[in-house]
């Protein structure tokens, strides 16, 4: 068996489950298959060294700007806020139902996930083939890390 083989094997799962309500699971898978929707984009771009693409692809659909960072930014940097003990009879957004239900070191990910997806949209920029997969493979390892990590069922 290949060390690719043994991992996540059936017979010990170790990751953690995490128990999301049923809208906000069916809104963070389909963040996720756009995640990997962009990232074959991302990666169509640059074989055909359209580095613009490229860049364009990870800064609006993975960066820390795009939409699907909202739930994984610091509470700080959340454009929504409510006082302690609010009983605003308003239901939560998705960025508060994630700030409220996804363990920290798990949004760190996230935030490590972002934050590299901005890194590549800058750095395809400068068209610097080498430098831009490796920002490419630091995007890809923080997927595959909380893939390891988290379980949602
Ligand atoms: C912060 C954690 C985290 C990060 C970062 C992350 N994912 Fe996920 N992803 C998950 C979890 C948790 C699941 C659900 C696993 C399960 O229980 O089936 C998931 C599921 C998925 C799925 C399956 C969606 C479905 O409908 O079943 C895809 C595809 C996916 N992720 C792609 C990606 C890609 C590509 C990246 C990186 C660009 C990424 N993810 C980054 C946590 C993460």
């Amino acid at each position: 068996m290949n060390s690719h083989m043994s991992h996540g094997s059936a017979a010990k799962d170790t990751r953690e489950m995490v128990q999301f309500p049923p809208d906000m699971q069916t809104h963070f898978l389909g963040n996720m298959r756009d995640h990997l929707q962009t990232l074959n984009e991302i990666v169509d771009a640059l074989a055909r060294d359209d580095y613009a693409a490229a860049s364009k692809a990870a800064a609006e659909r993975l960066g820390l700007d795009s939409p699907s960072a909202a739930g994984c930014r610091p509470p700080s940097l959340q454009q929504v806020s409510r006082p302690p003990g609010n009983k605003s009879p308003k239901p939560m957004t998705m960025e508060e139902m994630m700030e409220a239900y996804m363990p920290e070191a798990m949004r760190g990910i996230g935030l490590s996930m972002h934050t590299a997806a901005s890194g590549l949209a800058k750095v395809a920029m400068t068209q610097d083939r080498a430098g831009t997969m490796a920002a490419l493979s630091h995007v890809t390892q923080n997927c595959v890390s909380c893939h390891s990590s988290y379980r949602l069922r």
